[in-house]
């Protein structure tokens, strides 16, 4: 009790003197309360606690895209860590269940958005330090086109996160987004770049090539071509053109590690696997692993285009598109000058090991518990 009063009286004669001094004149005080009120981020965003789920890491992210194939392995990996994740979705919450055990208990939050609702993206990020942009879509639809989606969504993410004074903002482009591209969704990627950039300068940009995991729609997409006709059509065999796939948890790893590293704002990454294949050798080791018959067929480009063009028609989700098939045909560009997941602290896992965990399911009964031993690994190429 004594020393409470002491402290009490210390405090009193103290502010005496800093009013008397000036030390804290009006020009003073508010500029400090205005920083503090400007983000109204959550105590709880003091590290503490051993590095678990339970403790907090500091991060308190919302996640734009979350409920798409890369989000839940975004989300998974900041909820183990102990942080604060906000999922933005429009649709049902019920959903997107399957994302709340990622973390401790009230860490997960969800809330409704609309991309063309300004006050929606202001109010999806305003008790965060991190914002992750996963938004994006393989074609387009009558409400989103490529431009909505790739350009316009991201661009007022950004300038929202500017506005609110994020630390980091993260925004995922493709490896191959370039203006000259002749698929529109790299086009579109490319700009999209640029407008984050001029919004949010300190953007940290991550260009992964194409991601192949458990739930993805590239392996997954060969592997399912089987059901027509038992062969896979290729423009040129596959053999004009080089993949250089990465794995799905790697390009996590890279995001969450992003977050942590000091100086990665405004720098770019280009997200690749250690190996380079032609898509030929690529899908043929596909087929050998699910341990089904490999039958490829080159199919010219306006034939293929033809026959996207009827799944295009599909109000769902097509199975392919025109712009698909052209992405998938489109060599994977090479940066030696850009940062990659090395520089992130991660080891790039290999197509052999990891491609059985995407397509065990592709494999008939018989062959289900078959091991990887006897399946040739596929030849890389460094073109
Ligand atoms: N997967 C790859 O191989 C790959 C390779 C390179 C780059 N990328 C990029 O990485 C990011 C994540 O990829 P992903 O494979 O996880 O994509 P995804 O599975 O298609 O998920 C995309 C996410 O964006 C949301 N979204 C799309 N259009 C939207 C709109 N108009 N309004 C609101 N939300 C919208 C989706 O929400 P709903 O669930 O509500 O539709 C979903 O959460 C994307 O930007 C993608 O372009 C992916």
């Amino acid at each position: 009790m004594f020393t409470r009063g002491v402290l009490h009286i210390l405090i009193s004669i103290y502010s005496v003197i800093l009013h008397f001094s000036g030390a804290g004149s009006p020009s003073v005080t508010p500029a400090i309360s205005v920083v503090i009120q400007q983000r109204k981020i959550h105590n709880a965003v003091t590290p503490r606690g051993k590095g678990g789920r339970s403790s907090f890491s500091g991060i308190a992210a919302t996640v734009f895209g979350a409920t798409g194939f890369l989000g839940r392995y975004v989300v998974n990996r900041l909820g183990r860590i102990g942080s604060q994740v906000v999922i933005p979705h429009r649709c049902d919450q019920y959903d997107v269940m399957y994302l709340r055990p990622m973390g401790d208990l009230g860490q997960i939050i969800f809330l409704d958005w609309d991309a063309r609702d300004k006050d929606s993206i202001s109010r999806a990020l305003a008790h965060s330090n991190v914002v992750i942009n996963l938004v994006g879509r393989e074609w387009e639809t009558s409400n989103y086109r490529f431009e909505d989606t790739h350009v316009n969504i991201p661009k007022e993410i950004a300038r929202a996160a500017k506005e609110a004074g994020i630390e980091k903002f993260i925004h995922m482009s493709h490896l191959n987004a370039d203006i000259r591209s002749s698929s529109k969704y790299l086009r579109t990627k490319a700009v999209g770049e640029e407008a984050v950039r001029e919004e949010f300068p300190d953007a940290i940009i991550m260009k992964p090539s194409e991601i192949y995991g458990r739930e993805d729609r590239f392996f997954n997409h060969f592997a399912n071509m089987r059901w027509f006709g038992r062969a896979v059509p290729l423009i040129a065999m596959g053999k004009k053109t080089v993949k250089q796939p990465v794995y799905v948890v790697d390009v996590a790893k890279a995001i969450v590690n992003a977050i942590k590293d000091p100086d990665s704002n405004g720098k770019t990454y280009a997200l690749v696997g250690p190996n380079r294949y032609l898509l030929h050798d690529l899908v043929e080791y596909l087929y050998a692993v699910a341990h089904r018959p490999f039958v490829p067929y080159p199919l010219p480009r306006p034939l293929y285009h033809l026959a996207a063009r009827f799944f295009e028609m599909n109000p769902f989700e097509p199975w392919t598109t025109r712009d698909k098939v052209e992405r998938f045909h489109i060599t994977d560009m090479k940066f030696p000058s850009l940062p990659g997941l090395e520089d992130l602290g991660i080891v790039p896992t290999s197509v052999e090991q990891k491609a059985i965990e995407v397509l065990r399911r592709h494999r008939r009964y018989r062959w289900l518990e078959a091991e990887l031993g006897e399946t040739k690994p596929a030849k890389t190429v460094n073109l």
